[in-house]
């Protein structure tokens, strides 16, 4: 927010208010506060009435494609699904006008959300010690890299500085080594998809801090011979990290900490209805063994005689990775959700994100190339092998997707599949649904055969056609006054 709107003193005789926009909310005593930090005349703020105010935001919602508008399938990291019930929590007054700041005796249900929160998280993983801190994926990596570094340390082994990963892993994963101070090797691929275990253990050794798995992997496979890969690492002297974005995949059917995972971090915006926030502010707790949990961020919700406080007496502890001790209303959104489904609907969140995803798999594989067609977890890659002698590339199936008024699924990820298409339906879609974008890739697939300049000239029906995708991002139009 902008500080201006927080920082104004309406001077009234006897009455001291902060001026909030519009909103004039009674404050404290101010005089704490040094006088030039103290605005003398308001802010020039709009005035807009209520209508310009709606019509705005709705222009603006229109301008996007969303879940709200279409079928989104796609893959990796992505749940899409974010229910108006949470939103309605988020906006109970008891929730969103406390402050981080407050006594812990005046803020006993937004500790016990947490502390359920954590609970839930733990008894889905089997691992006790919970951090609810990092605000995405990627500071969960982070964030368990340093707690795993910190045990090192502390064990009399700094030398472990190695993280290895596999080539199918996200690209999270080798910059939070990097960013750790640690250094990523990549570890191969068999022609199976899976971790290819000779290279894994030529890679092995006293400097291994840790082995970094995606499990299942971002090709949708499961890695079944985890239990041995974890007894491997351990007997090496490393410790093993689940990268968690899929565990809406095997959520209730297993819990990591049952075939040897230490660490691992879990999506709250992929597994438990929560939105992904872009990287942050989202969610991405991770959970950890007895033995490292010492070492996670400080605060933590503890509880005791009396009731729930932050425990900042944490002497081993990395420290703090963000401001306060989470994302309070994600991690309100993800409780909302795990109590609508309780334990039985956490289970069918895994199984129909596998039979929605295997749906898909068979009903395309005929018109698309599968890669590794067997049995997968809750998405799949294809690509446009089949396609290749028309010119057809992965981006020309996935722009004409937008035309035909779905939103494309992820392509040309994971690096080891040449022209990926990453497909995920994820749990919470209809059969219809899937049956609607099967037919229009059915139908992509025969344009592709008589009509390729459909899917060469494809999307038509947006406002622009094909950008400079490179050019989009290193030099973006961005106008937020645009009517255009
Ligand atoms: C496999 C995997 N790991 C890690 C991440 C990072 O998660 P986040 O986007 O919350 O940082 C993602 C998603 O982007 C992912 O798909």
């Amino acid at each position: 927010m902008n500080k201006d709107l927080l920082l104004y003193e309406k001077s009234q005789p006897g009455r001291r208010t902060l001026r909030l926009g519009r909103l004039d909310v009674p404050a404290a005593d101010l005089s704490a506060l040094p006088a030039g930090a103290l605005r003398r005349t308001p802010p020039d703020l709009p005035e807009l009435g209520e209508l310009e105010l709606v019509r705005h935001y709705v222009r603006l919602s229109k301008k996007n494609v969303s879940i709200a508008d279409s079928f989104y399938p796609l893959g990796s990291c992505t749940m899409k699904y974010n229910p108006v019930l949470n939103e309605a929590a988020t906006a109970i007054p008891g929730f969103n006008a406390i402050h981080p700041l407050q006594d812990s005796g005046r803020v006993q249900g937004a500790l016990a959300v947490m502390k359920r929160v954590a609970d839930a998280l733990a008894a889905v993983t089997g691992l006790p010690g919970v951090t609810l801190h990092p605000a995405a994926g990627a500071q969960g990596e982070l964030t368990a890299l340093l707690v795993a570094h910190r045990h090192f340390v502390e064990t009399g082994q700094k030398q472990r500085k190695m993280v290895l990963i596999p080539d199918s892993a996200h690209g999270t994963n080798p910059a939070s080594a990097s960013i750790a101070g640690l250094q990523a090797v990549e570890v191969a691929s068999g022609p199976d998809g899976l971790v290819d275990l000779d290279d894994l253990a030529a890679k092995l050794g006293e400097d291994t801090a840790v082995f970094m798995i995606t499990n299942p992997s971002t090709l949708g496979l499961f890695e079944t011979k985890i239990a041995k890969i974890s007894e491997m690492v351990h007997a090496a002297g490393g410790l093993v990290y689940m990268d968690g974005a899929n565990l809406n995949a095997i959520l209730g059917v297993a819990r990591p900490a049952d075939f040897g995972v230490d660490m691992m971090h879990i999506n709250l915006h992929k597994t438990f209805s929560t939105p992904h926030g872009g990287g942050g502010p989202g969610a991405g707790p991770i959970c950890v063994t007895q033995e490292l949990e010492r070492y996670l961020p400080s605060p933590r919700v503890v509880e005791e005689e009396g009731g729930l406080r932050l425990d900042y007496d944490t002497p081993y502890s990395i420290g703090m990775l963000r401001g306060w001790a989470g994302n309070f209303g994600v991690l309100l959104r993800a409780y909302c959700y795990i109590r609508r489904l309780g334990a039985e609907g956490l289970l069918r969140v895994a199984q129909n994100a596998v039979l929605n995803a295997n749906y898909l798999r068979v009903k395309l594989r005929g018109a698309f190339h599968v890669p590794y067609d067997r049995m997968c977890m809750h998405e799949f890659v294809c690509n446009t092998k089949n396609q290749r002698e028309q010119g057809i590339h992965a981006v020309d199936v996935a722009k004409r997707l937008i035309d035909l008024g779905h939103h494309p699924m992820t392509i040309y990820f994971p690096l080891v599949v040449s022209e990926a298409m990453m497909i995920e339906p994820t749990e919470t879609e209809a059969k219809e649904t899937l049956d609607a974008f099967v037919a229009d890739m059915l139908l992509i697939a025969e344009e592709a055969k008589h009509e390729p300049e459909k899917l060469h000239a494809a999307p038509v029906t947006t406002p622009v056609g094909r950008l400079d995708e490179g050019r989009a991002v290193k030099d973006p139009v961005l106008c937020y006054t645009c009517s255009h």
